[in-house]
């Protein structure tokens, strides 16, 4: 098969380049800038800007699309599909919940491929493991600490390689379903997600909450735009107030074994987690 994989350098994209190494597909990966992306020698990169919606003129049997997190309009992604033939299936990184939730953007973008008749599958996770290591990342290399305004919101937390293996089932045709959310049914705050992490990896973070100015004049005052901040109030402050999700999803079964623990994703993670805490914060 040839499959197109966007947001190929993303925390997502990466691992569902890895999911699919040595699988005999040939895989493209869409980034940005084709010359300077730094990619797995074993994949073709190809020009994607899923903000203006351009992409590769080629047939593709399967596509992994992602929404950058800075995107909220759905027209960029209507017109990078719409060259596509109908029979390529469209494997869309969605948000749990975006079944019942028309106001996210997942959930419009969700409704664009549905509308144009592809052949589909919307993978919907819980909160990503990596965010610890990623967006969360600045803040606990220079103070060790979390500060959110999520109070003591429990998340359900999930590892990129687990909603990765979902996709390139997906993608291939192992898995046939439509829609699969990537969820473990364990709810774990922030104050016991790091305690865990800790015990784990030798680290010392904290959880700080924040109240929600406090959170926004502390993120400005770090340089961070406001479509950013929106994006982290959607993920860590409106959630306190809404309907909880519920429920262990299905990537379960369609994997064919447990979901990865926070404690294990910690143990793989362990050299990045400590390069964060530094010595000063490590046992
Ligand atoms: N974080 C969570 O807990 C969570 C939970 C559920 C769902 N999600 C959803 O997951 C998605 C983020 O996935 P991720 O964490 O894998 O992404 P990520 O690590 O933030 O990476 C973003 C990717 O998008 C690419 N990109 C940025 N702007 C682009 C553009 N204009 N055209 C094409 N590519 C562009 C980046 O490529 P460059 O190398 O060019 O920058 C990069 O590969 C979001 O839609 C988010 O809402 C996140």
């Amino acid at each position: 098969m040839d499959i197109l994989i966007t947001g190929a350098t993303g925390n997502v994209g990466c691992a569902v380049l890895a999911a699919l190494a040595g699988s005999g597909h040939r895989v493209f990966a869409g980034v940005r800038d084709p010359a300077s992306a730094q990619l797995p020698d074993d994949v073709i990169p190809v020009a994607v800007d899923l903000a203006t919606g351009t992409g590769p003129d080629r047939r593709f049997d399967a596509i992994f699309l992602m929404r950058p997190p800075q995107i909220a309009d759905p027209a960029p992604f209507r017109r990078f599909l719409d060259p596509h033939a109908r029979e390529t299936r469209i494997v869309f990184l969605s948000v749990q919940g975006a079944e019942s939730r028309g106001y996210l953007p997942h959930a419009k973008i969700e409704r664009v491929i549905r509308d144009m008749g592809f052949a589909r599958c919307f993978v919907r996770p819980a909160y990503f493991m990596e965010n610890l290591v990623t967006t969360l990342a600045p803040e606990l290399k220079r103070t060790g600490r979390v500060y959110l305004p999520a109070g003591r919101l429990g998340l359900d937390w999930v590892s990129a390689r687990d909603i990765a293996e979902v996709i390139a089932a997906a993608l291939t045709g192992a898995t046939g379903r439509d829609a699969v959310t990537v969820a473990s049914g364990h709810k774990l705050d922030f104050a016991g997600a790091l305690a865990t992490v800790n015990a784990v990896a030798g680290t010392g973070f904290r959880y700080v909450p924040a109240s929600l100015p406090g959170y926004i004049r502390h993120a400005r005052k770090q340089g961070m735009g406001w479509a950013m901040i929106g994006v982290m109030l959607l993920l860590h402050f409106l959630p306190r107030f809404g309907r909880a999700e519920a429920g262990t999803g299905d990537a379960e079964t369609v994997l064919g074994r447990p979901l990865e623990t926070l404690d294990d994703w910690a143990a793989r993670n362990k050299g990045a987690l400590r390069a964060l805490a530094g010595p000063a914060r490590s046992t």
